[in-house]
C-alpha cells in the first residue's frame, strides 16, 4: 500500500491536537496531501460512539463495553477514511489510535492485553502506523494545561490520578518495546520546539510517500 500512516499519542493535555494542527499547516505550505482524523470518532458513526464513550454521566459503563466501543469506532474509521486515503497515496495523521486502547483499556485498567489486542486486530485488520509520536508529559502539567481550557471533565478524564500515571508509564513501555516505530518527545518544551522535532523526523519519511509500504505488520 502507498501513503504514510502516522499517529500521535500521549496523556491528556500533552499537546497532540496542538501539534497536529501545526503539522497540517506545515503540510499545507508544502502542498503535501494529508488526512487528519481523531479518535474516538473521525466519522459520523464514530462521533456518535465518541459521545457515548466520553459521557461523564454513563458511570455504569463496563470495561468490556468500553473496549468494544473504542474498537467499533476504530473499525469504521479505518475502513471508511484511513484505508481509502492511504490507497490514494496520502499522509494519514491520527490523533490517538490502537496504542491508546492498549494503554487506557488494558495496561492502566489491568485488563487482559491479549483480549484488547485480539478485538483490535479484528477492528483494524492489522493496520498499524509506520510512525507514532509519543508526547510525554508529567500528568499534573497536562491537567494544569487543560484547566485553562475546560470547565467539565469527560468520563476518561475523571479517572483517578494513579490511572493516568499508569497510562503515562504504559505508553513509555510500549515505546521501549517498539523503538523503530515510536518517537518519544518531551512535551514539556515550547510548542515550536516540539513541532520542529516532529517535522525533522517526518521529513525523510515523506520523501517516500509514493512508495509502497507494508502497514500490515500485526
Ligand atoms: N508545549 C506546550 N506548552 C504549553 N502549553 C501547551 C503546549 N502544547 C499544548 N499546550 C496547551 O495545552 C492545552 C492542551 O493541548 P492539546 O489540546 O493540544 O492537548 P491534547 O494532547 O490534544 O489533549 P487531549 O488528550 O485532552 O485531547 C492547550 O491549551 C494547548 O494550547
Ligand atoms: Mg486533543
Amino acid at each position: 500500500m502507498k501513503g504514510l500512516f502516522i499517529t500521535f499519542e500521549g496523556t491528556e493535555g500533552s499537546g497532540k491536537t496542538t501539534q497536529i494542527s501545526l503539522l497540517t499547516e506545515w503540510l499545507d505550505q508544502k502542498k503535501i496531501p494529508y488526512l487528519a482524523v481523531r479518535e474516538p470518532g473521525g466519522t459520523k458513526i464514530g462521533d456518535l460512539i465518541r459521545d457515548i464513550l466520553l459521557n461523564a454521566k454513563l458511570t455504569e459503563m463496563k470495561q468490556r463495553t468500553e473496549i468494544l466501543l473504542y474498537a467499533a469506532s476504530r473499525a469504521q474509521l479505518v475502513e471508511e477514511k484511513i484505508l481509502p486515503a492511504l490507497q490514494a497515496g496520502q499522509l494519514v495523521i491520527c490523533d490517538r489510535y490502537l496504542d491508546s486502547s492498549i494503554v487506557y483499556q488494558s495496561l492502566a485498567a489491568n485488563w487482559d492485553l491479549n483480549e484488547v489486542l485480539d478485538i483490535n486486530r479484528v477492528a483494524t485488520g492489522g493496520l498499524k502506523p509506520i510512525r507514532t509520536y509519543l508526547l510525554d508529559l508529567p500528568i499534573e502539567m497536562g491537567q494544569k494545561r487543560l484547566m485553562v481550557r475546560r470547565t467539565q471533565k469527560d468520563r476518561i478524564e475523571l479517572k483517578e490520578l494513579a490511572f493516568h500515571q499508569r497510562v503515562r508509564e504504559g505508553y513509555l513501555k510500549l515505546a521501549e518495546k517498539e523503538p523503530s516505530r515510536f518517537r518519544v518527545i518531551s512535551a514539556d518544551q515550547e510548542i515550536k520546539m516540539v513541532h520542529q522535532q516532529i517535522t525533522n523526523d517526518l521529513l525523510p519519511l515523506i520523501d517516500h510517500l509514493s512508495e509502497p509500504i507494508d502497514f500490515m505488520t500485526n
